[in-house]
């Protein structure tokens, strides 16, 4: 017995990183998933990897017609929707003085208008169903501060209030939504903005390993794994008196830190 038995699930940026861990996963568990991403290649690679259960479309998350027809393609091959997991993103790296107006505005197309196009994209397939669950991927930037996130912070948090106010609307047909707040990603989301700077996310990891000592196998793929076990428990009915919350997976970091020199550091 599969946790996704008898589901068909959309995750959006499926291609790499975090969301094809996802899409790996949650055909491991019984689902029937539909890829979307930009990159045609990589994103078929990973769906014929997969098998017969998935299917790669390609799908701009900040074009509403490619909603469509990307929705319209996973219910004719699969029958329906029942899981929609808005994963996709594009991060921005700079000071808010080297941020432009544009750039401002491509971050927030693609990471905040993207799964607001993606949740009313899947509303009526979902209410075909009576019920479906939404996940939105928003990170640690969507709960704390942090220089040089300027424009990718705004969007994180406001896909959190995207997640908070259609749970309100959206749970009378039995449909919920949740957002995850990972800190771990793909490292190659931030490493072009850094050329030859130490990859970034080894700083949060000696962070983490003050509050939880992780054993040593368990970087970096492992903490993308994480993510994705977070969404299949959201993606299934065994989260079902879930909605409208965070479900943070960060290892402590946005809890509070160890203090050094204060007792029990
Ligand atoms: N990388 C990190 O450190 C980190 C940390 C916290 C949260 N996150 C979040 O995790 C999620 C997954 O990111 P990741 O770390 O796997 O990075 P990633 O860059 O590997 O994955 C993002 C995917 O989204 C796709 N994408 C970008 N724009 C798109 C568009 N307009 N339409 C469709 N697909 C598009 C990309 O092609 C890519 O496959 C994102 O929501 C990201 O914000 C990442």
């Amino acid at each position: 017995m599969g946790r996704l038995d008898g589901k068909v699930a959309l995750v959006t940026g499926a291609a790499r990183g975090t969301g094809s861990v996802m899409a790996r996963l949650f055909a491991e568990e019984g689902a029937r998933v539909v890829l979307a991403d930009l990159l045609d290649d990589l994103g078929g690679a990973v769906a014929a990897e997969i098998g017969p259960s998935a299917h790669f479309v390609h799908l701009d998350v900040s074009d509403e017609e490619d909603w469509a027809r990307g929705v319209e393609a996973t219910v004719e091959r699969f029958g329906g929707i029942d899981v929609l997991v808005n994963n996709a993103a594009v991060l921005l790296l700079a000071a808010l003085d080297q941020t432009s107006r544009e750039d401002f505005l491509r971050i927030v197309r693609v990471n905040q208008l993207g799964p607001f196009l993606g949740i009313r994209a899947v509303l009526e397939p979902m209410k075909r169903r009576a019920g479906g669950s939404i996940v939105n991927i928003a990170s640690t930037d969507g709960l704390k501060g942090m220089n040089g996130v300027s424009a990718y912070a705004s969007s994180k948090w406001g896909l959190r209030g995207l997640t908070k106010s259609t749970a309100m609307e959206l749970g009378r047909y039995g449909i919920r939504v949740n957002a995850i707040c990972p800190e771990a990603g793909n490292p190659n989301m931030s490493a072009p903005f850094i050329p030859g700077h130490p990859d970034l996310s080894e700083v949060p990891h000696e962070m983490m390993q003050a509050i939880l000592k992780a054993p040593a196998e368990a970087r970096p793929e492992s903490r993308l794994l994480d993510v994705a076990r977070m969404a299949l428990f959201l993606a299934s009915d065994e989260s079902m008196s879930c909605t409208g919350a965070d479900f943070v997976v960060d290892a402590g970091l946005t809890a509070g830190q160890v203090q050094r020199g204060a007792p029990s550091a």
